[in-house]
């Protein structure tokens, strides 16, 4: 693993994480067992490289006929086939259904543009839409859609979801508008292999369509062809994402199925973060808050909102899940942090390799003349530890050598199993959301009674 967890400003002592070490235990053996449902995301990784390493178990519900190796290969073609027409491709989804490839392709955008830049090639841009219903919004998505060649990725695992649903029709219409029967050419579905409104107007409508397997829920969906396709086309070498999820999968799985102790290796440091976070919350510590300083992971602090946040909260559990960006975020939320009422902790994301920096003119003057702009993040960085410590906030460092697609994969891989862990020690099941079907009801009866 290519993560590195530094747990010494949390709080939490090797003694205290040794009262749930057992519970982790179960948990971890709980979700390698192959028999829990939504587990599916566990091992996809190893088997979607065809690895022949000693996995627990290997993803078992791909329907009959369905090739997962095949279905990656056929995602590629997919995706260099929409990269040859299109320079636009909007991909309507909410959710899981879209958060993950957001936030992939935004960490990844100066990867991309190198990658465009080293070779010619062109990269279409990926936007996305039925995340929310907001017409200011759609209306230039429309406008996009008008000046640029665009495909159309439809994302839903039921099918039907109401906001991607309404967003899917009226952009649509624009490509039958624009590309008239050509449109079924350059629309993609990805969905549910046989049921659901979406499943049902693909295969009515000839769109070639990507399977969403069973046991794997959205916000655990990015390393399926939800995530994948959007990605790929945004130009990220997805072999070497998956990979990266891989060899995480593998040794932490093979730790996991030795694994009755703790010891110090880097996989057993997966679980002593989550152990970690469960105990923090114990002691009052309820909310958790995702802080980077490179803005390219904006989003990231989006998709680990939504893992955790519909993961957790349930039965009256669950530690909430903030994000802050800084230093943007120290001038409003720092002032909080330091000194409001004290019932959070702190899980920052560190890059050490950033490539290539900018150094300050020596206009300036000192202090900060002939120093660069990392060198001052990093002084930001340590400062803002030192200071939030002081104040006796716990801080957890999670540490990344470099962002690229292998790291990436290791870093979603990272969280998702953190999640798992973390939210079976508390009790509550990580794959379920029963508190978003309230929301759903209220507003289909808002709906129906529209005039
Ligand atoms: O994590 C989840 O399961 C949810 O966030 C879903 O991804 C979201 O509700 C969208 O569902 P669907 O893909 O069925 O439209």
């Amino acid at each position: 693993m290519n993560i590195k967890v530094d747990l010494s400003t949390s709080g939490i002592t090797s003694d205290i994480r040794a009262l749930l070490a057992e519970d982790a235990k179960v948990a971890k053996e709980k979700l390698w067992s192959g028999k829990e449902d939504f587990t599916g995301w566990v091992s996809l990784p190893s088997s979607l490289c065809g690895s022949k390493a000693d996995v627990p178990f290997k993803i078992e519900t791909c329907p009959e006929g369905y090739d997962l190796m095949e279905e990656l290969e056929d995602m590629k073609r997919t995706a260099e086939e929409i990269r040859g027409k299109c320079d636009l491709l909007v991909v309507v989804g909410i959710g899981g259904s879209y958060m993950g490839a957001k936030c992939v392709i935004d960490a990844l955008a100066e990867e991309i543009a190198a990658k465009a830049e080293t070779t010619g090639q062109n990269f279409p841009e990926v936007i996305f839409a039925g995340c929310n219903m907001s017409a200011a919004f759609h209306r230039d998505v429309i406008k996009k859609m008008r000046e640029k060649e665009t495909c159309l990725c439809v994302i839903s695992k039921s099918g039907g979801t109401t906001e991607p649903l309404a967003a899917f029709s009226i952009l649509k219409e624009e490509m039958d508008a624009k590309y008239g029967s050509d449109a079924t050419s350059r629309i993609y579905a990805i969905t549910d292999k046989s049921k659901g409104r979406l499943r049902e107007e693909a295969d009515e409508a000839g769109y070639k369509t990507f399977i969403v397997p069973d046991n794997i829920g959205g916000r655990y969906s990015v390393l399926t062809p939800v995530g994948l396709l959007p990605i790929a086309v945004a130009g990220i070498d997805i072999d070497a994402l998956i990979e990266g999820a891989k060899d995480l999968a593998e040794e932490f799985g093979q730790a996991g199925s030795q694994a009755d102790k703790q010891t110090d290796s880097k996989a057993d440091s997966l679980t002593n973060y989550a152990i970690s976070r469960v105990a923090l919350s114990k002691s009052g510590k309820w909310i958790e808050i995702f802080e980077y300083f490179h803005p390219e992971l904006d989003f990231f602090g989006e998709w680990l909102k939504q893992l955790f946040g519909e993961s957790e909260g349930k039965e009256g559990k669950g530690i909430f899940p903030a994000s802050l960006m800084f230093s943007r975020d120290l001038h409003s939320m720092g002032q909080f942090i330091q000194q409001g009422k004290q019932m959070f902790f702190e899980t920052m994301i560190i890059i050490e390799d950033r490539g290539e920096d900018i150094t300050i003119p020596d206009s300036v003057g000192a202090p900060l003349a002939g120093k660069t702009l990392e060198q001052i993040n990093d002084c930001a960085i340590k400062g803002v530890a030192a200071a939030h410590t002081k104040a006796g906030v716990p801080v957890i460092k999670i540490i990344l050598p470099k962002m690229d697609a292998y790291n990436m994969g290791q870093l979603i891989y990272f969280f998702e199993m953190t999640c798992g862990i973390a939210a079976y020690i508390s009790g509550v099941n990580p794959f379920d959301q029963p508190g978003v079907e309230a929301y759903k009801a209220e507003m289909k009866a808002e709906i129906d009674a529209l005039q």
